[in-house]
């Protein structure tokens, strides 16, 4: 099976496994790399960077892990549980390795490999490779490297400049509809709880020449969404040619460059979300009415120890801001329950923020202590696990229910939905994101198919979707 769109051998599990792999793999001699994503949007798109880095380098990718020859994991640092859940996933990969596969080679990329660094060799010889998230273009060197010595190969150098500008994504897991692009890597704001900055190092933006070719590409391949990723988007500034380009005048830049092109972007910092920004939104149909604007906590002493730099007043100013000049703008969050020294009083803050706000959508998590940041540093983990959790339930049922009153009030109104495909459940049912980022699932009508607009009115909705029926097929 050849992926059209890149034309990178993907070998799919289908093929005779006896037989050589396929020419793509065979022509250099080269080995067959199962890769796989933990965490983040921007991890999925550096997964994309190492899949095109490995492809130059002359070597295959696989989707079936058993013909691997190596397999890379790239990882998440961000909480706890997302460190154990790939240490799990090691165990496994180690033990079939020590019982099965001798010859397997196995690497951690990414924010572990970045936080964990030599540990991962030195103390705990997991792994034959580690590769930290500025040094994906060191990979292939790497591998030879520990090939040739039987060592392992280890690069967590963060750099001030790398962007991976030159280097065109390997969209290998792709539904051609939606692609994500990286604007910028790194983050300066060392907000208390966060690991990123540690495992991402500092902030730079990729330039503007560079990020708009790539929309064009997707354009010319018949993507039909992009979303713009960084830590915090908002920070994105880049000298061009003498004058600062903006993250607002970069979204009106690549909003000209086709109509049929929606725009999305995560995340934006509430600290720096700028009018002119929203004023792009408004002006730009398809700068997409929705905005991930994680607030973190409803309560400003929490937010201050959090160092988040905004109080639950300014946040909730820029809320009204918003949906003044954008009427309709929809927002998601994210929520951390359990910071630290957080009182019963503090948390009920965040309950009411919630309820003023009515988010369409919310990420929701238990604090957990990351080493080295400066809440581990300064502060006491000290609300008790089973109140975190008690916290958390109340926030997330809380949360349920608005997303379910916010879809019971979308019923009757009308809806652009970009179709992604068909739907879980059956053939003869399409699925699509309004403009507003909520998933309407409605029959399939006519020649409508993944990538057309289509028009539809909403029926009903369950707490995480909306039902539809097609009143114009497509939109052009
Ligand atoms: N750059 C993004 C956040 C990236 S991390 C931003 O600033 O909005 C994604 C989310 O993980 C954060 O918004 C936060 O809610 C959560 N998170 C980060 N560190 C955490 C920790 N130590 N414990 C629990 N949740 C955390
Ligand atoms: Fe972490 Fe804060 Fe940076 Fe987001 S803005 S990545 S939460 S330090
Ligand atoms: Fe995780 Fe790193 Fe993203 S810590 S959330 S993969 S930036």
């Amino acid at each position: 099976m050849h992926n059209l769109l890149t034309d990178i051998p993907v070998l799919d599990g289908t093929e005779d496994l006896d037989a050589p792999k396929t020419a793509g793999i065979e022509v250099s001699g080269r080995k067959a790399v199962y890769l796989e994503t933990y965490g983040c949007q921007m991890n999925v798109s550096d997964s994309e960077i190492v899949a095109s880095v490995l492809r130059n380098a002359g070597f295959g990718l696989t989707h079936n892990e058993a013909e691997a020859d190596i397999i890379l994991l790239n990882t998440c640092a961000i909480r706890e549980n997302a460190e154990q859940k790939v240490r799990r996933r090691l165990d496994a990969l180690r033990a079939d390795k020590r019982r099965n596969r001798p010859d397997l080679k196995l690497g951690i990329l990414g924010c572990m490999a970045e936080r964990l660094r030599h540990k991962l060799l030195e103390q705990e010889k997991l792994v034959d490779l580690v590769v930290g998230p500025d040094a994906y273009r060191d990979i292939p060197r790497l591998l030879d490297e520990s090939a040739e010595s039987g060592q392992a190969a280890v690069n967590v150098q963060l750099s001030r400049e790398e962007t991976y500008a030159d280097i065109a994504p390997v969209r290998y897991d792709t539904n051609g509809v939606s692609a994500f692009v990286s604007i910028m890597r790194g983050c300066d704001n060392m907000c208390a709880f966060c690991v990123v900055p540690f495992t991402r190092g500092r902030e730079r933006s990729r330039p503007v020449s560079s990020i708009l070719g790539e929309c064009r590409e997707l354009v010319d391949g018949g993507f039909k969404e992009v979303t713009v990723l960084g830590q915090n988007v908002n920070s994105y500034r880049y000298d061009d040619n003498g004058s600062a380009v903006s993250f607002a005048e970069l979204l009106h830049r690549i909003s000209l460059i086709s109509s049929e092109l929606r725009i999305r972007y995560s995340t934006s910092h509430p600290k720096d979300c700028s009018d002119e920004l929203l004023h792009v939104h408004a002006e730009r149909d398809n700068v997409c009415n929705y905005i991930h604007l994680p607030v973190q906590h409803g309560n400003t002493n929490v937010l201050q120890r959090m160092k988040r730099t905004y109080t639950r007043a300014e946040y909730l100013a820029l809320v009204d801001r918003a949906r003044n000049i954008v009427p309709g703008i929809s927002f998601s969050t994210d929520l951390i329950a359990g910071f630290c020294d957080e009182t019963e009083a503090e948390h009920q803050d965040t309950l009411s923020l919630m309820e003023t706000v009515r988010y369409d959508h919310a990420y929701m998590f238990m604090y957990s202590e990351r080493p080295d940041t400066y809440a581990a540093r300064k502060y006491l983990d000290n609300v008790p696990e089973d109140v975190k959790k008690r916290r958390l339930n109340e926030i997330i049922q809380l949360q349920s229910r608005i997303s379910g009153e916010n879809n019971r009030q979308d019923i009757g109104t009308e809806h652009v939905v970009l179709i992604e495909g068909t739907s879980k459940r059956s053939e003869d049912q399409l699925k699509g994101r309004t403009d507003t980022n909520k998933m309407v699932v409605f029959d399939k009508v006519g020649m409508l198919a993944k990538g057309d607009y289509a028009r539809v009115t909403i029926e009903d909705c369950t707490s995480a979707t909306l039902r539809g029926r097609v009143l114009t097929p497509v939109v052009a």
